[in-house]
């Protein structure tokens, strides 16, 4: 039986997933309105894998016997000022939702779940990678000061990337 305080922690963090995926897809419709399509496409594999993060815990929460508890989704912003705002917005929560993770971690080590912890290593690991993939993007924007040609090329680059679902892979 899966302790209570943990089920509750992963309830949150389903939320807390589902709300990353809609700030995403926020961000990528913002970008398409700018006319810079490569970001918005960037956005867009980051909504597809906040929601594949936000499966993870809720089909771990199934496999444990717990029913999933699904909360209301709130607002989200719709406005920012230019690509890099954006992407220090975007760093700004990613470092938000790895101190979320850490939480979750210190409740499980509390409760001396030990299979929860397994299964948030990859969270972990996880938010490493999220957070360096912002940093990337805003190093790449300081080295043109955000515009330009420099602009142009990295929203080429943006576009090329694709949705993998890291959750299946071993
Ligand atoms: Fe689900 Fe971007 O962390």
């Amino acid at each position: 039986m899966l302790n209570k305080k943990v089920q509750k922690a992963i309830n949150d963090q389903i939320n807390a997933e589902i709300w990353s995926a809609y700030l995403y897809l926020s961000m990528s419709s913002y970008f398409a309105a700018e006319g810079l399509n490569g970001f918005a496409n960037w956005m867009r594999v980051q909504w597809q894998e906040e929601l594949s993060h936000a499966m993870k815990f809720f089909d771990y929460l199934v496999e444990r016997g717990v029913q999933p508890i699904l909360k209301p989704i709130a607002a989200v912003p719709e406005k920012w000022n230019g690509p890099m705002h954006v992407m220090e917005e975007t760093l700004k929560h990613e470092q938000h939702v790895t101190s979320l993770i850490n939480n979750i971690m210190d409740i499980a080590i509390e409760e001396k779940d030990h299979a929860t912890k397994s299964m948030l290593q990859w969270f972990i690991d996880e938010q490493v990678e999220e957070e360096a993939n912002a940093q990337e993007i805003i190093d790449s924007l300081k080295l043109f000061e955000g515009k330009g040609h420099g602009l142009f090329m990295l929203d080429k680059e943006l576009k090329t990337r694709v949705f993998v679902d890291e959750t299946k892979e071993e």
